[in-house]
């Protein structure tokens, strides 16, 4: 499910003018796709908040092309950025730091921090590489969908959903294939002295601790806004139930003539009683079930049903960003 076609430079070069102009362009990327506007145009910026339907005081994430863009956007940055940087970038994590003059508030949300991500995608790459130009200038991209609904792991879920102008509100969509990991970058805090975890994600909190030789706990109260945080994020329209492996049939069941579409391993899909309106078998590899997540909800979502049931994954350590946006999608 993950290939990759190879850079179209023709459609990287009208990407970048669309960008130019202060159009909007989706853009794959090795997480999500995302929604790309020029982060130092103002009103481009706010375009893409009205796309979303999203409150324009949730910060975006700046893309950069590469380390030497984090002096552009920002300041104080403690040691550890630059560490975690070399060793992560590029690749699916964010460093959120203390905002340069440079960046808009636009951008932040009228906060003093800005969120910095590099990704590593060969179509981000490419695309954000060509457009940033001696000033290192970046693009901001929210995940590319509807606030509050599935991020989009492939182009067909923008054409969906958004969809491209005149019937839709994007002005291209990259066709970049379908993203590598499928679940939204890693976030972490370096703008307030000891780094904090906003965002579960493929860079997990024990490889963090790892190279930056410390814990890394999760952010509180008093961190910075991040609407990932917000409890019903990732929401899919039906309903959704965890329910353990040991539990799953017996809910199936409970569930009488009602249409419900269940994902679950094998073993549990064989000991349901009747059809689900759609069975979807969960990857039984971390990697696996984080790239196709986000394909997988929506395509339960789609199935017509009352109800979805998810087995409930791994509670182990690497499986937290799964189990962080399977917890929200239930909430
Ligand atoms: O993988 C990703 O990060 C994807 C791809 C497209 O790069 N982007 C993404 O963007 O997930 P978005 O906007 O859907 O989620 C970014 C999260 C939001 O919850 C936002 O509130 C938070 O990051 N955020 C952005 N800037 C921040 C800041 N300065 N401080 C704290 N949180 C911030
Ligand atoms: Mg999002």
């Amino acid at each position: 499910m993950t290939q990759t076609p190879p850079v179209d430079e023709v459609r990287i070069a009208e990407a970048v003018r669309v960008l130019e102009a202060g159009g909007l362009v989706a853009m794959p990327t090795e997480t999500v796709y995302g929604l790309a506007a020029d982060a130092d145009n103002e009103s481009a910026v706010l375009s893409t908040y009205a796309a979303k339907g999203r409150p324009a005081d949730h910060p975006l994430i700046v893309h950069v092309a590469g380390i030497d863009a984090i002096s552009h956007w920002a300041e104080d940055v403690p040691p550890e950025a630059w560490l975690l940087a070399k060793k992560y970038w590029p690749g699916p994590l964010t460093l959120v730091l203390k905002k340069k003059a440079r960046c808009g508030l636009w951008v932040t949300g009228g906060q003093d921090t800005v969120a910095l991500r590099c990704p590593s995608h060969p179509w981000a790459h490419a695309l954000i590489s060509a457009f940033s130009g001696p000033t290192w200038r970046g693009l901001t991209a929210p995940s590319a969908n509807t606030f509050g609904r599935i991020s989009p792991s492939c182009a067909a879920h923008i054409a969906e959903d958004l969809g491209v102008k005149p019937e839709g509100k994007l002005d291209m969509i990259l066709d970049g294939g379908s993203c590598e990991f499928g679940i939204e970058s890693t976030m972490i805090n370096l703008s307030q002295g000891r780094p904090t975890l906003l965002r579960h994600g493929v860079v997990t909190r024990e490889m963090l601790e790892e190279t930056l030789g410390f814990a890394v706990p999760d952010a509180g109260k008093d961190a910075p806004r991040a609407s990932g945080r917000l409890k019903s994020h990732y929401a899919p329209r039906t309903k959704l139930e965890l329910v353990s492996a040991e539990a799953l049939p017996a809910r199936f069941a409970e569930m009488g003539a009602a249409p419900v579409a269940v994902m679950a391993s094998g073993e549990v899909l064989d000991r349901l009683e009747g059809t689900p309106v759609l069975a979807i078998k969960a990857p039984a590899d971390l990697h696996g079930y984080g790239r196709d997540l986000y394909e997988n909800l929506h395509r339960l979502d789609r199935a017509g049903a009352e109800r979805i049931l998810v087995e409930l994954p791994p509670q182990s350590p690497d499986w937290a960003a799964v189990n962080d946006r399977l917890g929200r999608a239930a909430a």
